[in-house]
Parts: structure tokens; sequence; C-alpha cells
């Protein structure tokens, strides 16, 4: 073990602090009196973007695999498949000597408009969180560290590295917060990255709220901070709030002020110290176990890279059994340039340099014959005829027409949002023209982000390939002609359009993003509107189908403090392999307060053969049925009934039981003279007092007239104390008699009163 409480001590306060940032574009320090060596960090988060010199060429990034990016990985809801990504990234790591891979992105996808949304995994914070974890511990097993980013709140491109995502504790708590937490705890990444975003207010690099109270004091993170690239505001108000490393390089500019800051006595040395020891720890936990570098193996992670495209890609339509399509007896067309030239990854920083990329229309070639129309031009947006009359042409000539259609390059990207959810009007005019001639027409679609489908009811299949790699081609070929059986499902919702969303009122806004519609992010907003959208959050179609008996809980009355199992079985009642993605969402109904419908609390994703059954076990404990509560600042499960459902989709629930759940814990309660009636009301310690003020309330307000209990009630549910003082004969001291009595009863809080 190395001694770095020593190493440190003997380090000048100059050296210090410039261990504190990078030397270049991708390395950290080196200090060679000591010994000290330096260590290069890389992006991420699909594939190794490692950079030859020390700048930001993006045209000189070594060939390495591209993998699919996590929009389309989420879609596997498999623990094991980014566990095993992970692992394979890791060996890139150790080829080509990467300390730390720059990823997983996590951040949630709060508008599909987000420019970036194709590298984050979900509109859902459960699943980015358990996903993130196995794809971390996959990368970590293998001696690489890995920087979770950006830590948080950096759900839009707009504005990125000025405005404020502004929100309310329980909203960062529960949507923007978890994904982090669940990583954190679950895999310990050797770094986390701030983001460039400031959250209410405080830049994410020098945020002490969420770098330190949270991330460290509550969650117990053990590694290092980083800086996204250039966020650092203020660098003394960063390392004060808890952020380590500064990145990239600051030409020495910001350390000079951490020495200053030291010598003029506004920063203790001691936050310079503990900042270059959580630094020195990963450097030396890297360099004292790193392998010896090979060759990336190029063809055997392609294969992999393959592999995860398929457990990946969902079918979202299949009219008939429009698919899987045979691969021989039917004249089939592909049209669209993506089936040669296929969208495999997004643009900005995950961009990876690719050795090879295997298109729809090269692998094709080993299963069936097909004809090829372009039908449109790639990066435009409008309709070139010529090639539009050719592909129509084409469609009507043939049985089955499958269309390759997507966003370009230029419509999304890290950097900029997209200003409308549409695909090019040349694609759109495409289908729709493909459509009058053919009544057989498969999309196949390469996108990062959802997309508005005019043509969604006029085609009979569907099949969601998202950026899937450099085996784009090969994936969705074996799943066209049904050599795999399609077991993804959607991460995210598709509304039906732009308008539908949660947050189109308010978003991008500019200096702020105003997170106007809470905790009613994707499903959660859907649901709670009732609004119908093109494919719900979680859905998903296979070529074989599942059947759910035999719900089952441990126990259906338990108390905050026990956890519970809940199983049911699935069996395939199909006639050929697949996988079936399990859902388990919790719904709260005790109404205690405003909550979604439902919420995802547990996933598995199982392989089933023909005829085959296998019981599916979740567990769920207090978190599954809490929400932040503000004034407690804890997660709080209200006492009362709540329904455990378990489905195929968000909005395809096959079994429900119910469960009584008894908090433990009280909530706090100090009476003063603006505490509201509702707030004791119900309370049988809140007696006392409503004895003695209500009387007069009912004189001085209602006259004494007659009124209805429950009228009364909602009359005077919401008046602060204090302002019964306007109605007739109360006087100060009988109001403070009252508070002291509710305090007196109250005690040290109060416990929630279920509602009926
Ligand atoms: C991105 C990060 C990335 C970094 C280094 C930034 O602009 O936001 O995700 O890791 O650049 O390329």
């Amino acid at each position: 073990m190395r001694d770095i409480d020593k190493i440190i001590s003997e380090l000048t306060l100059e050296e210090k602090a410039g261990l504190c940032s990078g030397a270049d574009f991708w390395h950290t320090k080196a200090v060679e009196r000591l010994g000290i060596p330096d260590v290069m960090v890389s992006d991420g988060p699909h594939g190794l973007r490692t950079q030859d010199l020390s700048g930001d060429d993006p045209n000189n990034s070594i060939q390495a695999v591209c993998f699919p990016a996590a929009c389309a990985t989420a879609c596997s809801f498999d623990r094991d498949l980014l566990q095993s990504m992970g692992e394979t990234l890791g060996e890139e790591c150790n080829s080509v000597g990467v300390s730390v891979l720059l990823g997983p992105a996590v951040n949630i996808k709060r508008s599909p408009l987000c420019g970036r949304n194709f590298e984050y995994v979900s509109e859902d914070p459960y699943l980015a969180g358990e996903l993130a974890a196995s794809y971390i511990n996959g990368v970590q097993s293998k001696n690489a560290g890995t920087s979770i980013k950006h830590f948080a709140a950096n759900s839009q491109e707009h504005h990125r590295m000025t405005c404020s995502s502004d929100m309310s504790e329980r909203v960062l708590r529960e949507i923007y917060l978890p994904a982090f937490e669940t990583a954190v705890k679950k895999s310990q990444p050797w770094t986390v990255m701030c983001c460039y975003n400031r959250i209410n207010g405080v830049y994410g690099s020098e945020n002490e709220h969420t770098l330190t109270e949270i991330l460290r004091d509550e969650w117990g993170f053990k590694g290092y901070v980083m800086s996204d690239w250039g966020a650092v505001n203020d660098r003394v108000a960063g390392l004060k709030a808890g952020l380590d490393l500064e990145m990239p390089a600051s030409g020495g500019v910001n350390d000079a002020k951490i020495v200053e800051a030291v010598k003029n006595g506004e920063l203790d040395e001691a936050v310079v110290d503990k900042a270059v020891k959580r630094i020195l720890e990963k450097v030396y936990l890297y360099v004292d176990a790193m392998p010896e570098k090979k060759p990336i193996d190029i063809a055997g992670d392609h294969e992999k890279a393959k592999e995860i495209a398929k457990e990946s890609i969902v079918l979202l339509k299949n009219e008939g059994g429009a698919l899987p399509l045979p691969a021989q007896g039917l004249k089939i067309a592909f049209i669209g340039e993506f089936a040669e030239n296929p969208r495999i990854q997004g643009g900005g920083s995950s961009h990876i340099n690719t050795k090879t990329t295997v298109s729809a229309l090269q692998a094709v070639n080993d299963i069936a014959d097909v004809q090829y129309a372009k039908g449109y031009n790639r990066e435009e947006n409008d309709t070139d005829f010529g090639l539009l009359n050719e592909a129509v042409e084409l469609a009507e000539t043939c049985d089955a027409v499958v269309v390759f259609a997507g966003l370009p390059d230029s419509f999304e990207s890290e950097g900029y949002d997209r200003k409308h959810m549409r695909m090019p009007d040349c694609q759109n005019e495409l289908i729709a023209r493909v459509c009058e001639v053919s009544d057989n027409v498969i999309v196949v679609l390469h996108n990062g982000a959802p997309i508005e489908m005019p043509w969604a009811d006029r085609v009979s299949g569907i099949v969601e390939a998202y950026l899937c790699g450099e085996a784009a081609g090969e994936a969705i070929t074996d799943i066209l002609f049904g050599k795999a059986n399609p077991c993804g499902k959607l991460a995210e919702t598709f509304p039906k359009k732009l308008s539908d969303t949660p947050c189109y009122l308010s978003y991008p806004g500019d200096v702020s993003a105003p997170c106007t519609e809470g905790v009613f992010v994707g499903y959660r907003y859907y649901d709670k509107k009732e609004m119908d959208v093109l494919f719900p959050f979680g859905h998903g179609l296979s070529y074989t189908t599942f059947e759910y008996s035999d719900l089952r809980l441990s126990s259906d009355n338990i108390t905050d403090q026990d956890t519970i199992t809940v199983s049911v079985t699935v069996t395939n009642t199909g006639s050929c392999f697949g996988k079936e993605i399990v859902q388990l969402y919790v719904a709260d109904n005790t109404g205690f307060a405003v909550r979604p419908v439902k919420e995802l609390k547990g996933f598995e994703k199982i392989a089933l053969d023909a005829g085959e059954s296998k019981t599916v076990t979740f567990t769920l404990d207090k978190r599954s049925f809490s929400y932040y509560h503000e004034e407690l600042g804890d997660w709080y499960a209200p006492t009362g009934k709540y329904t455990v459902m378990v489905g195929k989709s968000s909005a395809d629930i096959q079994l429900c039981a119910e469960i009584n759940v008894t908090a433990t814990v009280k909530l706090p309660f100090i009476a003063h003279e603006n505490t509201i009636f509702d707030e004791f009301l119900d309370y049988p310690e809140g007696k006392e007092a409503l004895d003695m003020l209500l009387p007069h309330v009912f004189q001085g307000m209602l006259g004494g007239e007659n009124f209805e209990p429950e009228a009364i009630r909602n009359m005077v549910g919401g008046m602060p104390l204090r302002q019964i003082r306007s109605f007739g004969d109360i006087t100060d001291e009988l109001l403070y008699a009252a508070i002291d009595s509710l305090n007196k009863n109250f005690g040290g809080g109060k416990w929630q009163v279920p509602k009926k």
C-alpha cells in the first residue's frame, strides 16, 4: 500500500495545487521529482475515444469499437449485459492505458429535444441507476475507473454551460439524483464528473450541497470529483465545495489562484491536501495494478457489439406478423440511405473512430436477396424527387418493403438541442409515398431520441434500432429475418407530438431552466394526465408471446422497516425461444402526497424456451414505497395502501396485489401562528386545540349558521391559526394556549393519520 499522506507531505503547495488540474486535455499531472505518474482519461461512454495527442482533435482518435449508445443499451433492461459490456470496455481501457473511462452518462431524459439524449439512459431514474451500476462494476472489475456524468440535472444542451436547472429538493432527489445515488452505492465509481450547468443557481462545479453534503456525506462516495471539460467557474469555491480535479488544464491560471487563496488565508491547505489525496489514491490504484498494454481485439469486440445491439433493438409494431421476413419466397426491397450508410452513434465527445461499420445492405447478403433504392440523401431535409420516384417504383414491384429512416447527424448532437421532434421531410414523404403502393411496409429507425411518426398507423412494422453501434446492420438483419428474436423494451416514452411532452411549456428556459413539471417526467406525466402516447415506456414486442401468473407477496402488511419479496411466474406461450422483460411498478394509494400514478421499482429480463415457465423474484423495501419528504429531509413511505403491479410495459399491467405499509417515523411538527388547521385537524393530539378555537371560528366567520361539517372542514383547512384573530372574540391568550397545547400534545412530531 502506498503511503499517500507521506507523498502529500513531501509536495510543495504549488505542486499540490498543480495536481488539482489536468496537464493537458486528457492527462492528470505528474510530479517527476517524487516519481508521481500522470494518467490518461478518455471518453466514453460506448467505446474509447482515446486521443493520440494532448489536444482534442476529433480526427485523431485511435481506432476502436463503437458499441451501441446508451439510448439503445438501456432498452436491453439487462444488468448482466451492461456488466459484460463494461468488462469489455475495461479490457479496451487496459489495452491502451486509459485510467478512467468518461462515462456512463445518466442524466434524465426530461425532454425528447435534449441533443444528448442518445448518450443518456432513460427518463426513469431507477432504470438508469441500475444499468449504470452494472456498467461501472464491469469496467472497474478490469482495474480501469469510470466517471459517471454529468452530476447533476444536465438534461439539456441549450445553454448547458450556464443555465440553472431549477427545482425543489424533492424533484432533485426523486428524479435527477437517484441514478447517481444507486451507482455510487452499488458500484463506487472511481470518479464523478460534475455538470456544466447550475443547480438552483449554483454551478455544479461549486455546489457544496450536491458535491459534498449529498455525494460524500450521505451516499459515501470515496473517489474524486472531476469537472466536466471547462466547467469550472470559480476554482477556489469549487475546491471548497468538493471539486477535486479540474479538467482539462487551466494553463496554470487556476492553480495559481489556489496557491494565492491558501497564502492569504481564504482557503485551508487541508482542503487542497484532501483533494490531492483523493486524486492520488485513484492514480495509484490504477498504476499499481496496470496490466500490460496489448492491441484491442477489434474483431472480437465487434462481435460483442453485435450481440449487445441484438439484445437492445425494440420491435415497436408488428401487425399481422409482418416480421420476421422469410429469407426466401418474397421479393424484398430495402429503401433509404440508412440501409447503406447507417447512423450508428451520436455526435460530440462520445464519437468513436470505428474501423468497421456493417450496414444492413452488406449484412443482408448473407441472408436473403434484396433490392435497394436510396430514397433520400441522409443528411438532407428536402426531397430529391429522382431518388423518391425510383424508390416508389421499386416498392411497387416488391412484396415487402423495409424503409430505413431516422435522424441525420445534424439533427441531434452534443452541444445543441433539437428544435422539433420530426424526421426530415424527405424521409416522412418517402414513407408516405411507399405506403401508397405497398401494404407491407416495415420501418427501421436510427435515432437517438423519440420522433413523431405521422405514418405509424399505415405501416405494418416498426423496428427501433436507435444508434446501435458499428454492427448495426448485422443486428438489424438478424432481427428482420428472425435469426434473433427482438427482446428490447423502450427506456423512454414515445409521445405522439412535441406539445404533449411534460416540459413543453418551460423547456429549455434560458438563464433558468425551470423544471415546472416537477416529478412528472416521462411516463409519470403521461400516466397522470391519462394521455395517449405513441409507444409507452417499457413497451417492446417479441416473435413469441408471454403469459403472467401467480403473483405472490411474501407479506401484504409490513412496516417501512421490512423488506418483502414479490414473485411472479412467466410462461413462454409461443412457439420459439424468447426473452421477456418483466417490470414491477408500485402505486401509492395512501393519498397522502401528490405522487405519480406508479413508479418502476424492479425489472428482470428472463430467457424462456417455447412452453417454458420461470418464476421471477423481486425485493421491495422502504425506498420502493417512499417519496422524498422535504421537511423530514428523508425518504418517507406514508402509512396506507399501495398496489404492486407487474407487467409487460408501463401501459400493460398484467397482475396486481395490494399491500399495507405502516410508517415507523414521525413527521416533523411544530405549531406556530402560521400553522394551518389541515395540519392537525384529523389528529387526536389536535383535539384539545381544536376545541379551544373552532367555536370562535364558527361564531365569527359563519355567524353560527348551520354548515355541513365537511364544508366547515374545507373552509378552515387552509386557514393559518393567526387568521382567527379576524373572527369574533378570540384573544391572543387563547391563540397561544392552543399553540402550546399543539406543541405539547404532538411532542417530537406527529404520526401521519392515514387517509380513508
Ligand atoms: C462533455 C463530457 C466529456 C468531455 C471530454 C465535455 O464537453 O460534456 O461528457 O467527457 O467533454 O470530452
